[in-house]
């Protein structure tokens, strides 16, 4: 596999993307290339603070939920048109980064954005509450409000350009439409719940975002004019895909480079190279179908190795091995350039590996193509060798054991995509690119 050139030249918009269901470590990596003196602004495409993305910087933890990474290396950081922003979580997240020593003041907002209301996450519980259809949502009210979004009843950033008297009174109205659709539907109040309508929160919301608010198109078209940098970070991944992911157990909102492009107002033509971040293993929180599962020993052992928990909920995520059928799903229907290879540095702890490569349906047949159900297949895994030593002080591609090297050459064979960047550790200086040539692991910027 002939390696992409990731050039240190001037760093022409950048998509990031998930490949797997989400958690694969993707602010990270964000943060790492925001880092390189090309870049101007970070946006973040799409989702809320169903988001979790942590970046690790000497020891200090961030965790981000809707700001875009690009904040932590000092650069303008956009929250995008496709977005579901908390007007409850927001401005704490703003609040808890400026105590963390963060430089909020380029913290922007699109006017396009849709307002998540707080009985958008009330509505999230309830449902999530009942007894059938559960998606296992983080509870934090995205798909109710983009599903007020489609339905032309929700509420824009833009309303927060009016006067804070005229916005109260338009998120009064919608607040009082919600109150009679959830007694109609769920016979519940959020009255009861949010001792009436939330004024405090939302009061605290528009003094806190008002100067915020920017409108992203005619922004962008600046910036592209004079060819300034832009990363688009995007949140979940490929497999959360309200489209193309494990439907109904989705997100509801457009994962990859459609919804990086809508969201950011970037237009097609101005994509420089798209990145597909994955770790070498699986990992999935919440309901739905996870052909390549571990077995429960393994799973438990890797969990703790790998720390996964849910930065936003606390779950515990269940672990799988690689599934390449999927990863290289994602590349394709995203157009992806090259891949970024997260947690490579915990696998040699496994005496064997498995990796997926094809599936078999119900009716026998074997396809190496992701199914519109994937309840309905099962892996056939196959076993390779593990490398057994410890790959985190590695900092050479030549460095690594030979098993390790094959494992990526899999990866690359099958996706045809070239692996471009690993990381062997938590820390944000443990996430390198290996393209400038085929042997040199190499720190961006
Ligand atoms: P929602 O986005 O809260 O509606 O949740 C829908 C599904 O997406 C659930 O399975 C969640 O666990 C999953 N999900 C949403 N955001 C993330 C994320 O950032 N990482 C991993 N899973 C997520």
């Amino acid at each position: 596999m002939k390696r992409k050139e990731i050039t240190h030249g001037p760093v022409r918009n950048w998509i990031f993307i998930g490949l797997q269901w989400g958690d694969e470590t993707k602010g990270a990596w964000v943060y790492r290339f925001s880092l390189s003196h090309e870049v101007f602004l970070g946006i973040r495409s799409a989702g809320g603070s169903n988001a979790g993305h942590t970046v690790i910087i000497d020891g200090k933890v961030y965790a981000l939920h809707e700001v875009p990474t690009t904040v932590l290396a000092g650069k303008t950081a956009i929250l995008g048109s496709e977005m579901a922003v908390g007007v409850a979580t927001l401005p704490d997240e703003i609040e808890s980064l400026r105590q963390m020593g963060v430089d909020t003041e380029k913290i922007y907002l699109s006017d396009r954005a849709s307002l998540l209301m707080p009985w958008h996450r009330f509505e999230d519980e309830l449902r999530e509450g009942g007894t059938s259809n559960l998606i296992g949502s983080t509870k934090k009210g995205i798909g109710q409000c983009y599903r007020d979004d489609t339905d032309r009843i929700g509420l824009r950033a833009c309303e927060l350009r009016k006067t804070k008297g005229e916005f109260l009174r338009v998120a009064k109205n919608s607040f009082d439409a919600a109150v009679s659709r959830l007694d109609r539907f769920y016979n519940a109040n959020p009255k009861g719940w949010a001792g009436n309508f939330p004024e405090m929160i939302l009061e605290k919301a528009y003094d806190i975002l008002v100067g915020r608010v920017i409108d992203l198109p005619s922004f962008m078209g600046d910036v592209l004019k004079e060819k300034k940098g832009v990363l688009i970070e995007c949140a979940q991944g490929a497999m959360l895909d309200l489209r193309h992911g494990t439907y109904p157990y989705v997100t509801s909102s457009h994962t990859g480079v459609a919804g990086a492009l809508s969201g950011s107002s970037l237009s097609p033509s101005e994509i420089g190279t798209v990145l597909g971040v994955a770790k070498a293993y699986t990992t999935r929180v919440g309901n739905g179908p996870f052909p390549t599962k571990m077995e429960p020993e393994v799973e438990a052992f890797v969990r703790e190795i790998g720390k996964e928990k849910g930065t936003t909920t606390g779950r515990d995520r269940d672990c799988g091995w690689l599934d390449l059928v999927q990863i290289k799903y994602a590349c394709d229907i995203n157009g992806v350039d090259g891949i970024l290879l997260s947690k490579l540095d915990l696998l040699h702890q496994l005496p064997e590996l498995r990796i997926c490569l094809e599936y078999e349906t119900s009716d026998g047949r074997r396809i190496n193509h992701m199914p519109a159900d994937l309840s309905e297949v099962r892996p056939i895994l196959n076993s390779v060798e593990s490398w057994k030593s410890p790959v985190n002080g590695c900092r050479h591609l030549w460095g690594l054991p030979v098993e390790c090297r094959k494992y990526l050459g899999l990866i690359e064979d099958f996706t045809g995509r070239p692996i471009v960047g690993i990381s062997v550790g938590a820390e944000a200086s443990e996430y390198f690119t290996c393209c400038k040539n085929a042997e040199q692991l190499e720190m961006l910027p």
